[in-house]
């Protein structure tokens, strides 16, 4: 099992290249099981979970390999097998993205359950409920999701729940609504740059989708998709990560290839704390030199600041000058890097979903346990800055959303290295 020596104090200084979305690669993967012929994507990064996401494909019946470029080739071979077995889900929650695919190309899905995580519990309500609506039949049974239609009917279907909009229950919804029969109207749909981008491949193959990116997403079916070239939009999540990467070291970084209007929530906090965000021609510059302001931030569902760079701004906010609170409503539950900062001299006292952080002089370098992708690029990020060394270790769960974090850090100055336990 690897883990990450990291020596703090360094700033960063330089270019880091940003890779194609996880979150938007991997239901568009989902999607080539709709695709007659071969479908190809570009810029899909080199992740554990898209190498997990390939083995539940090939058990599919979807052939996968890349070319020399890395471009991702799927084609559909077989369409016998719809089960989506335990062992491949529950490694992967973004595994259910399959889910609307095959009950839509095959009329059938056999898809074991989610279950929990690091993160909390991860419910899948929304996405049955919005392809019962579609007419599928539902039955559980051992822990697996049932799903039959002789047919899918377009329809009106509101997908909102108690945290707001779902965002690959969305995905689920509109890819099984691709090739329903009329006209489907999805209501509260998740507005992610992800769900966008899916819906742009899906129009390029043939679907007829219009209000991807809103809340309102209408779907007129039709009877057959056409697998089509793609290029994956840049990870707005790992953008994020390193932005505030370069302002914890008050360095003085450009993000290559990130797109600022997928990041306005994150750049409006961080221009708040006294981080300077611009906008250039190759992407994004970062830049800090002064002490950081305290903020308060909330995770809202897109277009609000992302659960998903929560922990790596509670990191941030560890080193401002005074009190920072942040609320988490999408998963209220997402905290377990709070001990792990703790351990390394941050002041967070965590009271229900809201923690409030008061700032410290320094952290300390100390060795600390991964938890979530994210709670995990949190703790790299306080390594950066911590006094002496840090060692995070269980460094795979990096290894499903961070293409080469430690060569991209490395290449911009930071002290870190992976090691083997
Ligand atoms: C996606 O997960 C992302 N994963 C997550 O990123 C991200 O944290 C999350 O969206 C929120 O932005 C992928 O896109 C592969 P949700 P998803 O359904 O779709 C509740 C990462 O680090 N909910 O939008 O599973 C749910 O419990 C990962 O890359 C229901 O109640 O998240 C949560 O509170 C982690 N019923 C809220 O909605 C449902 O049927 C938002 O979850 C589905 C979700």
């Amino acid at each position: 099992m690897h883990f990450f020596e990291i020596v703090g104090g360094n700033r960063l200084k330089g270019a880091i290249p940003i890779s194609g979305a996880k979150n938007s690669a991997l239901p568009i993967m989902a999607a080539s099981i709709l695709m007659d012929g071969e479908t190809i994507l570009h810029n899909v990064p080199d992740l554990a979970d898209v190498r997990q996401l390939q083995i539940l494909l090939s058990r599919l019946g979807v052939k996968a390999h890349r070319d020399e470029e890395g471009a991702l080739h799927l084609r559909v071979e077989d369409e016998m097998n719809v089960h989506a077995e335990y062992e491949l889900v529950s490694k992967m929650r973004a595994s259910v993205c399959v889910m609307g695919p095959l009950l839509a190309k095959r009329k059938r899905a056999q898809v074991s359950m989610p279950g929990g995580c690091a993160i909390g519990s991860r419910p899948i309500d929304l996405h049955i409920h919005g392809l019962e609506t579609l007419g599928a039949d539902f039955e559980l049974a051992n822990g697996d999701v049932l799903l039959r239609a002789k047919k899918l009917t377009g329809t009106d279907i509101f997908l909102g729940g108690a945290f707001g909009s779902s965002v690959t229950a969305t995905a689920n919804v509109l890819m099984a609504a691709t090739l329903a029969t009329g006209r489907t109207v999805i209501g509260s749909a998740a507005c992610e740059p992800e769900i966008t981008d899916l819906g742009e491949f899906l129009n390029k193959c043939g679907a007829r989708i219009t209000g991807h990116g809103t809340p309102q997403i209408t779907i007129d079916g039709v009877e057959r998709l056409e697998g089509k070239e793609h290029h994956v939009i840049p990870d707005r999540i790992e953008a994020g990560t390193h932005m505030i990467a370069a302002a914890i070291t008050n360095g003085d970084v450009e993000l290559t290839g990130a797109r600022i209007d997928h990041l306005q929530a994150v750049v409006d906090r961080l221009r708040r704390v006294g981080v300077i965000v611009e906008r250039d021609e190759k992407g994004i510059a970062v830049s800090s030199s002064r002490r950081l302001e305290p903020i308060e931030a909330t995770t809202q569902p897109y277009p609000g600041f992302p659960t998903d760079l929560q922990a790596q701004l509670m990191t941030l906010l560890c080193l401002a000058d005074g009190n920072s609170v942040i609320t988490e409503k999408v998963f209220p539950d997402r905290f377990l890097h709070v001990g792990e900062l703790n351990r390394m001299g941050a002041r967070l006292r965590k009271e229900g979903p809201t923690v409030i952080i008061e700032g410290v002089k320094r952290l300390i370098g100390a060795q600390v346990m991964a938890s979530d992708l994210r709670a995990s690029a949190a703790l790299i990020l306080a390594g950066l800055v911590g006094k002496g060394t840090t060692r995070v270790h269980r460094a795979y769960h990096i290894d499903r959303g961070y293409e080469r974090i430690e060569e991209k850090l490395s290449a911009v100055g930071a002290n870190i290295r992976r090691l083997d336990e």
